[in-house]
Protein backbone atom coordinates (compact mmCIF):
# COMPACT_ATOMS: atom_id res chain seq x y z
CA UNK A 1 0.00 0.00 0.00
CA UNK A 2 1.21 3.84 -0.69
CA UNK A 3 1.18 5.88 2.48
CA UNK A 4 1.39 9.69 3.30
CA UNK A 5 2.61 10.18 6.81
CA UNK A 6 2.26 14.13 7.36
CA UNK A 7 4.68 15.28 10.18
CA UNK A 8 7.56 13.80 10.80
CA UNK A 9 8.19 14.45 15.18
CA UNK A 10 7.56 11.48 16.91
CA UNK A 11 4.35 9.66 16.08
CA UNK A 12 4.85 10.52 12.62
CA UNK A 13 8.46 9.21 12.57
CA UNK A 14 7.95 5.96 14.34
CA UNK A 15 4.92 4.95 12.83
CA UNK A 16 5.98 5.97 8.82
CA UNK A 17 9.41 4.11 9.67
CA UNK A 18 7.53 1.03 11.22
CA UNK A 19 4.46 0.83 8.30
CA UNK A 20 7.30 0.89 5.67
CA UNK A 21 8.94 -1.75 7.61
CA UNK A 22 5.50 -4.28 7.00
CA UNK A 23 6.42 -3.67 3.51
CA UNK A 24 4.40 -0.53 2.72
CA UNK A 25 5.43 1.82 0.79
CA UNK A 26 5.78 5.52 3.11
CA UNK A 27 6.30 8.63 2.05
CA UNK A 28 7.10 11.18 5.30
CA UNK A 29 6.22 14.60 4.27
CA UNK A 30 7.54 17.61 6.68
CA UNK A 31 7.65 21.47 6.30
CA UNK A 32 10.83 21.33 7.63
CA UNK A 33 13.60 21.16 4.29
CA UNK A 34 16.28 20.88 6.80
CA UNK A 35 15.10 18.17 8.53
CA UNK A 36 13.92 16.52 5.54
CA UNK A 37 17.29 16.73 4.14
CA UNK A 38 19.12 15.24 7.51
CA UNK A 39 16.24 12.37 7.44
CA UNK A 40 17.23 11.66 3.66
CA UNK A 41 21.00 11.04 4.65
CA UNK A 42 19.51 8.74 7.66
CA UNK A 43 19.80 10.78 10.53
CA UNK A 44 17.10 10.78 12.61
CA UNK A 45 17.21 14.24 14.87
CA UNK A 46 15.53 12.07 17.59
CA UNK A 47 17.02 9.79 20.37
CA UNK A 48 14.96 6.49 20.09
CA UNK A 49 16.08 3.11 20.38
CA UNK A 50 16.01 1.20 17.28
CA UNK A 51 14.78 3.67 15.00
CA UNK A 52 17.67 4.75 13.07
CA UNK A 53 18.59 1.52 12.05
CA UNK A 54 15.02 0.49 11.23
CA UNK A 55 15.05 3.93 9.02
CA UNK A 56 18.16 3.02 7.25
CA UNK A 57 16.98 -0.38 6.47
CA UNK A 58 13.85 0.54 5.02
CA UNK A 59 15.30 3.65 3.08
CA UNK A 60 17.77 1.29 1.30
CA UNK A 61 14.70 -0.98 0.43
CA UNK A 62 13.64 1.80 -1.19
CA UNK A 63 10.25 1.91 0.95
CA UNK A 64 11.16 4.95 2.82
CA UNK A 65 11.16 8.18 1.67
CA UNK A 66 10.86 11.98 2.70
CA UNK A 67 9.91 15.60 0.83
CA UNK A 68 8.73 19.00 1.50
CA UNK A 69 6.16 17.96 -1.28
CA UNK A 70 2.81 16.99 0.16
CA UNK A 71 0.73 17.25 -2.71
CA UNK A 72 3.28 14.79 -4.47
CA UNK A 73 3.03 12.23 -1.39
CA UNK A 74 -0.69 12.31 -1.06
CA UNK A 75 -1.20 11.85 -5.14
CA UNK A 76 -1.90 8.54 -5.50
CA UNK A 77 -1.79 6.97 -1.27
CA UNK A 78 -3.81 5.18 -0.32
CA UNK A 79 -3.98 5.97 3.11
CA UNK A 80 -2.76 9.93 4.34
CA UNK A 81 -1.80 9.96 8.34
CA UNK A 82 -1.59 13.14 9.64
CA UNK A 83 0.79 13.20 12.65
CA UNK A 84 1.03 16.87 13.16
CA UNK A 85 2.09 18.65 16.86
CA UNK A 86 -0.78 19.35 19.10
CA UNK A 87 0.60 21.58 21.29
CA UNK A 88 -1.18 23.09 24.02
CA UNK A 89 -2.41 26.48 23.14
CA UNK A 90 -1.19 28.91 25.53
CA UNK A 91 -3.67 30.54 27.66
CA UNK A 92 -6.35 28.28 27.74
CA UNK A 93 -4.99 24.80 27.63
CA UNK A 94 -6.82 23.95 24.69
CA UNK A 95 -4.83 21.52 21.76
CA UNK A 96 -3.77 23.92 19.28
CA UNK A 97 -5.07 22.32 15.96
CA UNK A 98 -3.93 24.75 14.03
CA UNK A 99 -1.57 22.57 12.46
CA UNK A 100 -3.45 19.67 11.89
CA UNK A 101 -6.35 22.08 10.23
CA UNK A 102 -3.67 23.13 7.76
CA UNK A 103 -2.88 19.92 6.70
CA UNK A 104 -6.41 18.55 6.50
CA UNK A 105 -6.83 21.68 4.28
CA UNK A 106 -3.60 20.75 2.26
CA UNK A 107 -4.24 17.42 1.86
CA UNK A 108 -8.00 18.00 0.42
CA UNK A 109 -6.11 20.26 -2.32
CA UNK A 110 -3.87 17.49 -3.06
CA UNK A 111 -6.00 14.45 -3.26
CA UNK A 112 -6.11 12.83 -6.70
CA UNK A 113 -8.26 9.61 -5.78
CA UNK A 114 -9.88 7.73 -2.64
CA UNK A 115 -8.01 7.82 0.49
CA UNK A 116 -8.54 7.49 3.84
CA UNK A 117 -7.36 10.22 5.86
CA UNK A 118 -6.23 8.98 9.21
CA UNK A 119 -5.48 11.04 12.06
CA UNK A 120 -2.82 9.99 14.42
CA UNK A 121 -2.35 12.96 16.17
CA UNK A 122 -3.60 13.07 19.76
CA UNK A 123 -6.43 15.69 18.93
CA UNK A 124 -10.20 16.55 20.86
CA UNK A 125 -12.71 14.93 20.70
CA UNK A 126 -15.15 16.25 17.26
CA UNK A 127 -11.96 16.49 15.33
CA UNK A 128 -12.12 13.95 12.60
CA UNK A 129 -15.22 15.72 11.69
CA UNK A 130 -13.65 19.09 11.52
CA UNK A 131 -11.43 17.50 9.09
CA UNK A 132 -13.29 15.93 6.87
CA UNK A 133 -15.27 19.39 6.97
CA UNK A 134 -11.83 21.23 5.99
CA UNK A 135 -10.63 18.80 2.99
CA UNK A 136 -14.18 19.24 1.58
CA UNK A 137 -13.76 22.85 1.68
CA UNK A 138 -10.56 22.48 0.33
CA UNK A 139 -11.51 20.58 -2.77
CA UNK A 140 -15.81 19.93 -2.66
CA UNK A 141 -15.19 16.84 -5.30
CA UNK A 142 -12.46 14.93 -3.22
CA UNK A 143 -12.92 11.55 -2.32
CA UNK A 144 -12.10 10.23 0.55
CA UNK A 145 -13.10 8.87 4.14
CA UNK A 146 -11.79 9.90 7.86
CA UNK A 147 -10.62 7.48 10.21
CA UNK A 148 -9.22 8.19 13.82
CA UNK A 149 -6.21 6.17 14.83
CA UNK A 150 -4.83 7.30 18.01
CA UNK A 151 -1.28 5.60 19.08
CA UNK A 152 -0.52 4.72 22.23
CA UNK A 153 3.89 3.95 21.91
CA UNK A 154 5.63 5.24 24.25
CA UNK A 155 9.06 7.04 24.37
CA UNK A 156 12.09 4.68 24.65
CA UNK A 157 10.19 1.56 23.53
CA UNK A 158 8.17 3.14 20.24
CA UNK A 159 9.47 0.56 17.98
CA UNK A 160 8.80 -2.21 19.92
CA UNK A 161 5.23 -0.59 20.94
CA UNK A 162 4.18 0.01 17.48
CA UNK A 163 5.10 -3.96 16.63
CA UNK A 164 3.40 -5.48 19.64
CA UNK A 165 0.51 -3.40 20.95
CA UNK A 166 -2.16 -4.48 23.01
CA UNK A 167 -4.31 -3.24 20.38
CA UNK A 168 -4.76 -1.03 17.86
CA UNK A 169 -7.79 1.31 17.69
CA UNK A 170 -9.36 2.51 14.73
CA UNK A 171 -12.69 5.11 14.65
CA UNK A 172 -14.54 4.12 11.27
CA UNK A 173 -17.55 4.99 9.54
CA UNK A 174 -17.15 3.24 6.32
CA UNK A 175 -16.68 -0.42 5.08
CA UNK A 176 -14.21 1.07 2.27
CA UNK A 177 -12.46 2.91 5.09
CA UNK A 178 -12.32 -0.14 7.27
CA UNK A 179 -11.04 -2.65 4.95
CA UNK A 180 -8.05 0.05 4.16
CA UNK A 181 -6.95 0.19 7.53
CA UNK A 182 -7.04 -3.59 7.97
CA UNK A 183 -4.61 -4.04 4.88
CA UNK A 184 -2.79 -1.32 6.70
CA UNK A 185 -2.32 -3.29 10.22
CA UNK A 186 -2.25 -6.77 8.39
CA UNK A 187 1.09 -7.76 8.50
CA UNK A 188 0.38 -6.99 13.02
CA UNK A 189 -2.73 -9.34 12.55
CA UNK A 190 -0.23 -12.02 11.87
CA UNK A 191 0.66 -12.15 15.37
CA UNK A 192 -2.73 -12.50 16.43
CA UNK A 193 -3.20 -8.85 18.39
CA UNK A 194 -6.79 -7.02 18.44
CA UNK A 195 -8.28 -4.21 16.07
CA UNK A 196 -10.79 -2.24 18.01
CA UNK A 197 -13.02 -0.93 15.62
CA UNK A 198 -15.08 2.15 17.16
CA UNK A 199 -16.84 5.54 15.59
CA UNK A 200 -14.82 8.59 15.28
CA UNK A 201 -15.67 10.01 18.72
CA UNK A 202 -14.77 6.81 20.89
CA UNK A 203 -11.47 6.51 19.40
CA UNK A 204 -11.16 9.90 20.23
CA UNK A 205 -12.31 9.83 23.05
CA UNK A 206 -9.98 6.19 23.91
CA UNK A 207 -7.03 7.84 23.63
CA UNK A 208 -7.48 11.17 26.29
CA UNK A 209 -9.17 7.90 28.69
CA UNK A 210 -6.22 6.28 28.76
CA UNK A 211 -3.47 8.73 29.15
CA UNK A 212 -5.92 10.05 31.93
CA UNK A 213 -6.09 7.09 33.52
CA UNK A 214 -2.69 6.47 33.25
CA UNK A 215 -1.81 9.26 34.63
CA UNK A 216 -4.32 9.40 37.50
CA UNK A 217 -2.81 5.77 38.53
CA UNK A 218 0.61 7.12 38.56
CA UNK A 219 -0.24 10.55 41.02
CA UNK A 220 -2.49 7.93 43.21
CA UNK A 221 0.59 6.28 44.42
CA UNK A 222 2.63 9.47 44.19
CA UNK A 223 -0.12 10.90 46.64
CA UNK A 224 -0.26 7.59 48.76
CA UNK A 225 3.64 7.45 48.95
CA UNK A 226 3.90 11.05 50.54
CA UNK A 227 1.05 9.46 53.19
CA UNK A 228 3.51 6.48 53.64
CA UNK A 229 6.23 8.70 54.88
CA UNK A 230 4.32 10.09 57.32
CA UNK A 231 3.13 6.81 58.28
CA UNK A 232 5.92 4.62 58.51
CA UNK A 233 5.50 2.34 55.46
CA UNK A 234 7.13 1.15 52.49
CA UNK A 235 5.53 2.56 48.73
CA UNK A 236 7.40 -0.08 47.12
CA UNK A 237 5.92 -2.92 49.84
CA UNK A 238 2.70 -1.12 49.14
CA UNK A 239 2.68 -1.07 44.90
CA UNK A 240 3.73 -4.38 44.96
CA UNK A 241 0.65 -5.53 47.11
CA UNK A 242 -2.13 -3.58 45.13
CA UNK A 243 -0.51 -4.41 42.39
CA UNK A 244 -0.75 -7.89 42.44
CA UNK A 245 -4.98 -7.62 42.71
CA UNK A 246 -5.31 -8.35 38.79
CA UNK A 247 -8.37 -5.84 38.81
CA UNK A 248 -5.44 -3.10 39.65
CA UNK A 249 -2.70 -3.93 37.62
CA UNK A 250 0.91 -3.26 38.58
CA UNK A 251 2.31 -1.53 35.99
CA UNK A 252 2.59 2.26 36.29
CA UNK A 253 2.60 2.39 40.28
CA UNK A 254 5.94 3.17 40.67
CA UNK A 255 6.10 6.50 42.94
CA UNK A 256 8.49 9.44 41.84
CA UNK A 257 8.97 13.06 41.13
CA UNK A 258 5.73 12.99 39.11
CA UNK A 259 4.81 12.34 35.41
CA UNK A 260 6.42 14.34 32.75
CA UNK A 261 6.51 14.08 28.59
CA UNK A 262 4.77 14.78 25.54
CA UNK A 263 1.55 12.86 26.40
CA UNK A 264 0.13 12.73 29.61
CA UNK A 265 0.26 16.74 30.88
CA UNK A 266 -0.71 17.94 27.31
CA UNK A 267 -3.70 15.11 27.29
CA UNK A 268 -4.70 15.66 30.67
CA UNK A 269 -5.21 19.38 30.55
CA UNK A 270 -6.82 18.94 27.09
CA UNK A 271 -9.00 16.21 28.54
CA UNK A 272 -9.95 19.30 31.70
CA UNK A 273 -10.82 21.66 28.98
CA UNK A 274 -13.30 19.16 26.93
CA UNK A 275 -14.89 18.67 30.25
CA UNK A 276 -15.61 22.16 31.12
CA UNK A 277 -16.64 23.34 27.11
CA UNK A 278 -19.23 20.29 27.49
CA UNK A 279 -20.80 21.52 31.13
CA UNK A 280 -19.02 17.91 32.12
CA UNK A 281 -16.30 18.91 34.22
CA UNK A 282 -13.44 16.58 34.80
CA UNK A 283 -13.14 16.60 38.30
CA UNK A 284 -10.28 13.71 39.03
CA UNK A 285 -8.21 14.65 36.11
CA UNK A 286 -8.01 18.30 37.24
CA UNK A 287 -7.20 16.88 40.52
CA UNK A 288 -4.33 14.89 39.10
CA UNK A 289 -3.18 18.11 37.22
CA UNK A 290 -2.99 19.50 40.45
CA UNK A 291 -1.30 17.26 42.32
CA UNK A 292 1.08 16.20 40.08
CA UNK A 293 2.59 19.35 40.63
CA UNK A 294 2.30 19.58 44.42
CA UNK A 295 4.38 16.33 43.55
CA UNK A 296 7.05 17.93 41.93
CA UNK A 297 7.09 21.26 44.86
CA UNK A 298 7.04 18.57 47.32
CA UNK A 299 10.42 16.91 45.83
CA UNK A 300 11.71 20.33 46.33
CA UNK A 301 11.02 20.55 49.79
CA UNK A 302 12.40 16.87 50.36
CA UNK A 303 16.35 18.10 48.83
CA UNK A 304 15.90 20.98 51.35
CA UNK A 305 15.17 19.34 54.64
CA UNK A 306 18.51 16.50 53.36
CA UNK A 307 20.57 19.72 53.28
CA UNK A 308 18.92 20.84 56.42
CA UNK A 309 16.68 23.58 56.05
CA UNK A 310 18.63 25.33 52.83
CA UNK A 311 20.51 24.48 49.94
CA UNK A 312 22.39 27.95 49.93
CA UNK A 313 25.87 27.36 48.61
CA UNK A 314 25.23 23.72 48.26
CA UNK A 315 26.67 21.08 46.03
CA UNK A 316 24.00 19.15 44.51
CA UNK A 317 24.82 16.28 41.88
CA UNK A 318 21.83 15.53 40.03
CA UNK A 319 21.48 12.70 37.98
CA UNK A 320 19.31 12.15 35.06
CA UNK A 321 17.12 15.36 33.60
CA UNK A 322 15.13 13.85 30.68
CA UNK A 323 11.43 13.01 32.02
CA UNK A 324 11.92 9.27 31.46
CA UNK A 325 15.11 7.47 30.54
CA UNK A 326 16.02 6.30 26.78
CA UNK A 327 15.01 9.36 25.55
CA UNK A 328 16.43 13.09 24.87
CA UNK A 329 12.92 14.39 25.39
CA UNK A 330 12.56 17.19 28.18
CA UNK A 331 8.91 18.14 27.80
CA UNK A 332 7.44 18.67 30.85
CA UNK A 333 10.67 16.82 32.54
CA UNK A 334 10.13 17.29 36.80
CA UNK A 335 13.32 18.48 36.68
CA UNK A 336 12.72 21.73 34.75
CA UNK A 337 10.05 22.74 38.12
CA UNK A 338 13.31 21.23 40.27
CA UNK A 339 16.52 22.29 39.01
CA UNK A 340 15.75 26.38 38.46
CA UNK A 341 13.72 26.11 42.36
CA UNK A 342 17.12 24.86 43.49
CA UNK A 343 19.72 27.37 41.36
CA UNK A 344 17.25 29.89 42.96
CA UNK A 345 17.91 28.63 46.08
CA UNK A 346 21.52 29.22 46.03
CA UNK A 347 22.81 26.01 45.02
CA UNK A 348 25.61 25.00 42.97
CA UNK A 349 24.12 22.20 40.62
CA UNK A 350 25.76 19.49 38.94
CA UNK A 351 23.93 17.63 36.15
CA UNK A 352 24.87 14.68 34.12
CA UNK A 353 22.24 12.39 32.07
CA UNK A 354 23.45 10.18 29.12
CA UNK A 355 21.06 12.26 26.69
CA UNK A 356 19.58 15.47 28.07
CA UNK A 357 22.55 17.54 27.24
CA UNK A 358 21.48 18.83 23.77
CA UNK A 359 18.25 19.84 25.10
CA UNK A 360 19.03 20.39 28.55
CA UNK A 361 21.76 22.93 28.24
CA UNK A 362 19.24 25.69 26.95
CA UNK A 363 16.25 24.68 29.61
CA UNK A 364 18.61 24.57 32.56
CA UNK A 365 20.34 27.81 32.61
CA UNK A 366 23.27 28.14 35.76
CA UNK A 367 24.15 24.95 35.90
CA UNK A 368 27.41 22.91 35.43
CA UNK A 369 27.49 19.64 33.16
CA UNK A 370 29.51 16.96 33.79
CA UNK A 371 30.25 13.85 32.27
CA UNK A 372 28.98 11.04 34.61
CA UNK A 373 27.70 10.20 37.99
CA UNK A 374 31.52 10.35 39.75
CA UNK A 375 32.30 13.50 38.14
CA UNK A 376 29.26 14.95 39.09
CA UNK A 377 29.55 13.55 42.60
CA UNK A 378 32.75 14.94 43.44
CA UNK A 379 32.77 17.11 46.70
CA UNK A 380 28.74 17.53 46.65
CA UNK A 381 26.75 17.47 49.35
CA UNK A 382 23.94 15.81 48.10
CA UNK A 383 23.48 13.34 45.20
CA UNK A 384 19.87 13.80 43.65
CA UNK A 385 18.59 10.33 41.47
CA UNK A 386 16.02 12.14 39.06
CA UNK A 387 15.79 10.07 36.33
CA UNK A 388 15.80 5.78 36.31
CA UNK A 389 18.82 5.53 33.57
CA UNK A 390 19.78 1.91 33.25
CA UNK A 391 23.42 3.31 33.63
CA UNK A 392 22.54 5.17 37.16
CA UNK A 393 21.21 1.39 38.83
CA UNK A 394 24.36 0.14 39.27
CA UNK A 395 26.53 2.99 40.68
CA UNK A 396 29.32 1.91 42.61
CA UNK A 397 28.02 3.71 45.84
CA UNK A 398 30.97 3.15 47.60
CA UNK A 399 33.34 5.01 45.22
CA UNK A 400 30.38 7.87 45.49
CA UNK A 401 30.25 8.15 48.60
CA UNK A 402 34.43 8.38 49.10
CA UNK A 403 34.08 11.69 46.46
CA UNK A 404 31.48 13.66 48.14
CA UNK A 405 31.65 15.99 50.66
CA UNK A 406 28.68 15.04 52.66
CA UNK A 407 27.57 11.89 51.56
CA UNK A 408 23.98 11.81 51.03
CA UNK A 409 21.22 10.74 48.28
CA UNK A 410 17.82 11.94 47.42
CA UNK A 411 16.44 8.27 45.41
CA UNK A 412 13.44 10.46 43.33
CA UNK A 413 12.83 6.57 41.44
CA UNK A 414 13.36 4.45 44.70
CA UNK A 415 16.25 2.91 42.99
CA UNK A 416 18.09 1.74 45.81
CA UNK A 417 17.46 0.58 49.10
CA UNK A 418 18.20 2.48 52.45
CA UNK A 419 20.58 -0.04 53.94
CA UNK A 420 22.71 -0.44 51.00
CA UNK A 421 23.33 2.87 50.38
CA UNK A 422 23.93 3.24 54.30
CA UNK A 423 26.03 0.42 54.90
CA UNK A 424 28.09 2.05 51.03
CA UNK A 425 28.95 5.26 53.64
CA UNK A 426 26.50 7.38 52.97
CA UNK A 427 25.25 8.94 55.93
CA UNK A 428 21.34 10.10 54.79
CA UNK A 429 18.91 8.34 52.07
CA UNK A 430 15.73 10.05 50.73
CA UNK A 431 13.47 8.17 48.88
CA UNK A 432 9.68 8.51 47.77
CA UNK A 433 7.06 6.78 50.23
CA UNK A 434 9.35 5.13 52.29
C1 LIG B 1 2.80 7.85 27.48
C2 LIG B 1 1.89 6.62 27.34
O1 LIG B 1 2.43 5.52 28.08
C3 LIG B 1 1.71 6.24 25.88
O2 LIG B 1 0.78 5.16 25.77
C4 LIG B 1 1.19 7.47 25.13
O3 LIG B 1 1.08 7.18 23.77
C5 LIG B 1 2.12 8.66 25.32
O4 LIG B 1 2.28 8.91 26.72
P1 LIG B 1 5.43 8.33 27.44
O5 LIG B 1 5.06 9.73 27.81
O6 LIG B 1 6.42 8.11 26.36
O7 LIG B 1 4.11 7.50 27.03
O8 LIG B 1 6.07 7.65 28.73
P2 LIG B 1 5.58 6.71 29.94
O9 LIG B 1 6.53 5.59 30.03
O10 LIG B 1 4.16 6.39 29.88
O11 LIG B 1 5.87 7.68 31.19
C6 LIG B 1 5.21 8.92 31.37
C7 LIG B 1 5.62 9.58 32.66
O12 LIG B 1 5.12 8.87 33.77
C8 LIG B 1 7.13 9.67 32.88
O13 LIG B 1 7.43 10.92 33.43
C9 LIG B 1 7.41 8.56 33.87
O14 LIG B 1 8.54 8.79 34.65
C10 LIG B 1 6.14 8.58 34.70
N1 LIG B 1 5.84 7.31 35.37
C11 LIG B 1 5.46 6.23 34.66
C12 LIG B 1 5.90 7.23 36.77
O15 LIG B 1 6.25 8.20 37.44
N2 LIG B 1 5.57 6.05 37.36
C13 LIG B 1 5.18 4.95 36.67
O16 LIG B 1 4.88 3.93 37.30
C14 LIG B 1 5.14 5.04 35.27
Amino acid sequence: MRIAMIGTGYVGLVSGTCFSDFGHDVVCVDRDAAKIARLTAGEVPIFEPGLEALLAKNVAAGRLTFTTDLAQAVDGAEAVFIAVGTPTRRGDGHADLTYVMDAAAEIGRALTGYAVVVTKSTVPVGTNRKVAEAIIAANPQAQFDVASNPEFLREGAAIDDFMHPDRVVVGVESDRAKKVMAELYRPLSLREFPMVYTGLESAEMIKYAANAFLATKITFINEIAALCERVGADVKAVSKGIGMDGRIGDKFLHAGPGYGGSCFPKDTKALARIGQEHAMPMQIVETVIKVNEEMKRRMIDKIVDLCDGSVRDKTIAILGVTFKPNTDDMRDAPSLTIIPALVGAGARVRVTDPQGRHEGEALLPGVKWMENPYQAASGADLLVLLTEWNEFRGLDLTKLARKMATPQMADLRNIYDRGEVLEAGFTRYGGVGR
